[in-house]
């Protein structure tokens, strides 16, 4: 079979009764063996659902999958497939009577995605126009999107709301833009169709259990993960991108968020999916944190030390984005329970677990 190759690697390690046993059904989870998917496994998992991965493990590790099943405590079934690819998704979606698909295959750095706009739009919008295609030909018509605040650009005001003006300021904004266009024509493309696009603000730490965390590739580019190596002494200093920005104390401040928070906000979304259309919903904890304050927290909650030194502000950077939440408690019945202290203690033991 041609497809043979793209649909095998770590399938079917799935007892095949298992569906229909207690599950409420099959939510499969593209991206799933990446940080955030890994995550949203879990809490899928113990919402009822049994999820299912594919994976094509360009930027996760295949041992992701052999993880979550010792977290399950069941093996767990992973498809290696591309998403850009025809044959294999028609496979997967042939083989697998799927409720829903979260949507989290994708690139995100947006570093590369300036040097690489062309990778990012294959990848992420050619990538999703072939899901939704296999999606079509066996009527899945459900969908939670893993979108970004990136699509908000430079933050007009504070807190952003779903309301605020969109725009892209590189590559990788431009595909989850595009990729939410998509979504809206997809929906009116055929009865039945749902959708929630969930805006994520900045997802770090990592599961209580350790197991499962992020391990981004090479030098990191996001806060978190840099500040982890600097702790390991894997890095020397963590070069902070400004220190006269007008907030509280002159360093960038987000809105980080816990990717287990963030992961539980999936399950109220596939929950309330059937009376939505085409819903965009922020995720994050409307509460802003700055660089300083992560650091802070950090060395006191793990015993670590994170030397710094002040840089010159990064391009492309705003002084703060922190989210306007009130949307998701209001449509979603949800709102997230960790705090900065959360984030970066699990963070930390996440590391310290991989040696
Ligand atoms: P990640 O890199 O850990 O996970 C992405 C996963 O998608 C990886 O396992 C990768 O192998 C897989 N993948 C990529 N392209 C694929 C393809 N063509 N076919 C099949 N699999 C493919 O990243 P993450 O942080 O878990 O992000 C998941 C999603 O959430 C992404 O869409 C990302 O844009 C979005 N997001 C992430 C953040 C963040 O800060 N982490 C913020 C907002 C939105
Ligand atoms: C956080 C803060 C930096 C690294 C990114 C993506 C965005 C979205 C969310 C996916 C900022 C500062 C960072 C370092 C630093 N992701 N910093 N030194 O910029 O909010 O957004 O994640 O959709 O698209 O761009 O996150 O973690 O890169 O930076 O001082 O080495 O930490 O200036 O203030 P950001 P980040």
């Amino acid at each position: 079979m041609e497809d043979g190759a793209a649909f095998n690697g770590l399938s079917c390690s799935w007892p095949t009764t298992l569906h229909t046993m207690a599950s409420r059904g099959i939510i499969l989870l593209t991206g799933g063996a990446g940080f955030i998917g890994s995550h949203i496994a879990v809490e899928v998992a113990a919402a009822g659902w049994t999820p299912v991965l594919l994976d094509n493990f360009c930027t996760s590790e295949r041992s992701v999958v052999d993880r979550l099943g010792e977290l399950m405590g069941m093996p767990v079934r992973c498809i290696e497939a591309d998403i850009r690819h025809e044959g294999a998704m028609r496979a997967a979606f042939g083989s697998t009577a799927v409720h829903a698909v979260i949507h989290l295959a994708g690139l995100k750095a947006v570093g590369e995605s300036v040097e690489k706009p062309e990778l990012y739009h294959d990848n992420n919008v050619r990538g999703t126009e072939v899901l939704l295609a296999a999606m079509d030909e066996v009527g899945v018509r459900r969908m939670v999107f893993s979108s970004s605040c990136t699509v908000y650009g430079t933050p007009q005001r504070l807190p952003i709301d779903e309301s605020h003006p969109l725009s892209a300021i590189n590559p990788y904004g431009q595909t989850k833009l595009d990729i939410e266009h998509m979504l809206d024509r997809w929906v009116d493309a055929g009865p039945d169709r749902h959708v929630c696009s969930l805006r994520y603000f900045n997802p770090v730490g990592a599961h209580a259990s350790a197991l499962i965390g992020e391990s981004p590739l090479g030098i990191p580019n996001n806060l978190m993960p840099f500040v982890v190596m600097v702790a390991r002494g894997e890095l020397p200093e963590l070069g902070v991108f400004g220190g006269d920005w007008p907030t509280h104390d002159g360093t960038g401040v987000r809105d980080y968020i816990h990717v287990v928070d963030l992961a539980r906000g999936h399950v109220a979304a596939l929950d309330q999916l059937d009376s939505m259309h085409h819903e965009r919903i922020n995720l994050g904890t409307g509460m802003g944190a700055s660089v300083l304050d992560v650091v802070h927290a950090f060395e006191r909650m793990n015993g670590a030390k994170v030397p710094y030194a002040i840089r010159p502000r990064r391009a492309g950077d705003a002084a703060a984005a922190y989210a306007d939440p009130s949307l998701a408690e209001r449509r979603l019945g949800w709102r997230a329970q960790l705090g900065l202290d959360d984030m970066v203690r699990d963070a930390w033991s996440f590391a310290q677990r991989q040696g």
